[in-house]
Order: C-alpha cells, then sequence, then structure tokens
C-alpha cells in the first residue's frame, strides 16, 4: 500500500506563482516512518493536509495505490484510510479520554471494543486510572497519548501527525516517538510525522525536508 504525490503544487492566493510548493512527487510505504522537516511557514501543515484528504492541491494528483484520492472521494479516503492527529490534539476537552475514543470510532461507524480501546492505552502508556478522566485533567503528554490512541483505534492504515512532539520535554518526545516507530515496524502502517526537530526527524526511516519550496530526501 502505497500514498504517492504526483507532481502536486499549492498556494493560498490566485497567482500560481506564489507557491508553498510545487511538482512535488513523493512516495510513502507502509511499514516505514516518514518524518517532513522544514522551517516555521515553509508549508509542511500545507502539505499534510493534502495527504490527510482535508484539502485539494493545486496541481496535481495523490494517489493511494492506483486510486487518485479526490476522485474516489475524501470523506471516503478520510473515513478508512488516514488518521490525523493535529498538533493541538484536537481532543474533546469535556469528554474523558476513553469517550474522545469511543466517539471517533463511532463517527467512522465501527463499534468500540472496550477492551482493544484499554489495551490501547496501555500500549501507549496510559494507566488505567487516567481513561475515565476528563481529558483537561490530563498533561500535555497524555492528552497527546490519548489522541494516538484514537488514531490508532480506527485501524487506519495511515497514521499523520503535525508536530505531535511540539510541547513534550525530551523523555516525553523520545516515549511517543518510539510508539510512532512500534506502530509503523510492528503494525505495518504509514507513519507521516511533521516535526522541527531534527533529533525526532533522525529516528524516522526516510527524512524529507522542505526547503526554498523544494523537497529533498535527506536519509
Ligand atoms: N488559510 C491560509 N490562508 C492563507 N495563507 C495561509 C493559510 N494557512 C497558511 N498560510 C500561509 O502559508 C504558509 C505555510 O503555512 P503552514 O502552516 O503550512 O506552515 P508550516 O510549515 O506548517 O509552519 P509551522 O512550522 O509554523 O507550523 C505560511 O506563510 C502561512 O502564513
Ligand atoms: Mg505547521
Amino acid at each position: 500500500m502505497t500514498l504517492k504525490t504526483q507532481n502536486i503544487g499549492y498556494w493560498y492566493t490566485n497567482n500560481p506563482d506564489d507557491y508553498l510548493f510545487k511538482d512535488v512527487n513523493l512516495a510513502f510505504d507502509k511499514g516505514k516512518v516518514y518524518a517532513i522537516l522544514g522551517q516555521s511557514g515553509s508549508g509542511k501543515t500545507t502539505f499534510l493536509s493534502l495527504l490527510a484528504g482535508l484539502d485539494v492541491p493545486k496541481s496535481g494528483q495523490i494517489f493511494l495505490e492506483d486510486q487518485d484520492i479526490n476522485l474516489s472521494g475524501l470523506t471516503a479516503y478520510r473515513k478508512n484510510a488516514v488518521s490525523t492527529i493535529f498538533q493541538a490534539y484536537n481532543l474533546l476537552t469535556y469528554m474523558t479520554a476513553r469517550q474522545n475514543v469511543s466517539t471517533a470510532l463511532e463517527i467512522t461507524g465501527k463499534t468500540a471494543d472496550q477492551t482493544e480501546i484499554e489495551n490501547l492505552f496501555d500500549l501507549v502508556g496510559i494507566d488505567k486510572s487516567l481513561i475515565d478522566k476528563p481529558v483537561l485533567q490530563l498533561s500535555g503528554g497524555q492528552q497527546q497519548r490519548v489522541a494516538i490512541v484514537r488514531a490508532l483505534a480506527t485501524e487506519h492504515n495511515i497514521i499523520i501527525a503535525d508536530e505531535p512532539t511540539g510541547n513534550l520535554d525530551e523523555e516525553t518526545t523520545q516515549d511517543i516517538v518510539r510508539i510512532f516507530k512500534d506502530i509503523a515496524h510492528k503494525q505495518n502502517k504509514t507513519v507521516i510525522i511533521v516535526t522541527h526537530e531534527t533529533a525526532v526527524a533522525e529516528q524516522a526511516d526516510i527524512i524529507f525536508e522542505l526547503k526554498k519550496k523544494q523537497f529533498s530526501q535527506l536519509k
């Protein structure tokens, strides 16, 4: 299962000369962690939003296997193929950790198996005592883990994360990176992480850098 961009470009104005990036051809295979590095404002989040099916490239196409995701339908793509972890976690703060996960599953039309959900919390190191607390009472690192559980619970093959270790201390950052590596290597998923931290990027299998409006492969 490969996610592939074909000559994609994006600009926010009506003028294609204002492009953030163009003619981008990248491939993302399952079983690997990819890091996307780039300075603030270079267009990383914009690029991720295209991979996540939240927006459409101004030029070019994105293919999952041989299917143009825009032609086969972005709603279906988001519902069945891709899970996104946003920088701000986007958890429902008035709900508990468990409810955040269950609700996400219900939205994708799946039944929430509570034992499986508890196993996932265990996998990311969230103690049982925290599962039924409102997420507002959890720390930033714990909320990030809840967001990861929510992404994993849907069992989608592609996990996309925008600065998942942005506000975390070094040890928690290493924990989270380890979780993402396990997800890719043991569950054979495609993990794509945007980061400005070189130490995080270095742990990925493949590193792409967006610099001067161009992507290049650093590793
Ligand atoms: N909705 C929008 N309308 C117009 N311009 C936008 C919009 N969203 C982002 N931009 C601009 O596009 C550029 C790229 O933004 P983007 O959020 O993709 O950068 P980024 O690489 O994720 O930055 P950061 O590391 O700070 O998160 C920035 O100059 C930003 O101001
Ligand atoms: Mg960003």
